[in-house]
């Protein structure tokens, strides 16, 4: 078996249609939606993701503000230029790119943002309505990976999920919403003793480590769905995810590629989402 590719840019393209037009019809209105996204540090990688999601602003019709900081900037900054950011009618949405410097809380700094402004959907207000089902913003990522599955009408209801890592970002949300959808979800981590012994007897394994090469084609069921949330460099310097893909491929029903999976689709969703906060601002 050769596992069939689920394509996130071709979906990306597919729901950003949806995003130009939406984008549009809310700026004809007067209320364009508008997304501010904050980085602090010169973390390589979060340059490289903030660049992107300001170009898919840019790309799509949302006005945006990129706010970059150096390593000096004090929390009290960040807190003061985050409740601007709340009163500010432009901005729909506030975005701080994690991981930030060690002298900055992440905590105190997510719970500044207005829930209704929490296009990341880590508040805490956000999190726990994640868990009743009703929350504001769902993650981007997780939300991602739902549309893709939902696109290859793939079931989730009844199927057995391990998810692989245990972030609040990834991990942690993903693992609700697929329980929402009525799956059986495993979630592993750092800890967990026999990886395998878990994967193996999954339908749906969904990985986010940043641990090259962690998923192997011995550890995958026949006709598995794969999803690869990792970004990692192979030794020639190119991205890759947390599963061998090459291998994985013959033994898998469906796999994600790294690039051109779940990447192109969180930042759609983060598009989704500041929309979805400016519809609602305009009542
Ligand atoms: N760092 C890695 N992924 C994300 C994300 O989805 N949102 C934010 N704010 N930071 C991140």
């Amino acid at each position: 078996m050769t596992a069939r590719i689920i394509d996130g840019l071709l979906l990306s393209k597919q729901l950003r249609a949806t995003v130009a037009q939406r984008t549009a019809a809310l700026t004809a209105r007067g209320h364009r939606p508008g997304l501010a996204v904050l980085l602090v540090g010169d973390n390589a990688a979060s340059q490289i993701y903030v660049r992107n999601k300001i170009k898919a602003c840019d790309n799509n019709g949302l006005y945006s503000v990129y706010d970059r900081y150096t390593n000096e900037l004090t929390e009290a900054d960040l807190l003061a230029r985050i409740t601007v950011l709340n009163r500010d009618p432009q901005i729909h949405g506030i975005l701080v790119q994690l991981p930030l410097p060690p002298h900055i809380n992440t905590y105190k700094i997510i719970e500044t943002i207005a829930p209704e402004k929490d296009v990341d959907g880590f508040h805490v207000a956000n999190v726990s309505a994640l868990i009743t089902g009703k929350p504001l913003f769902r993650p981007c990522t997780p939300s991602g990976v739902l549309k893709m599955l939902e696109w290859k009408n793939i079931p989730l209801a009844g199927a057995h999920a391990v998810v692989i890592g245990r972030s609040n970002i990834v991990g942690k949300p993903m693992a609700m919403m697929l329980v929402q959808s009525d799956a059986t979800v495993t979630i592993c981590g750092r800890k967990t003793q026999d990886l395998a012994a878990h994967t193996r007897i999954a339908d749906i394994i969904i990985t986010a480590t940043g641990k090259r090469n962690l998923v192997t084609a011995n550890m995958i069921k026949p006709g598995a769905t794969v999803i690869d949330i990792g970004i990692n460099r192979d030794d020639d310097g190119k991205l890759c995810g947390d599963v061998d893909f090459a291998s994985v491929r013959k033994v898998a029903g469906y796999i994600t590629p790294v690039p051109g999976g779940v990447g192109p689709m969180t930042i759609t969703m983060l598009l989704l989402n500041t929309i979805e906060a400016a519809n609602r601002a305009a009542g």
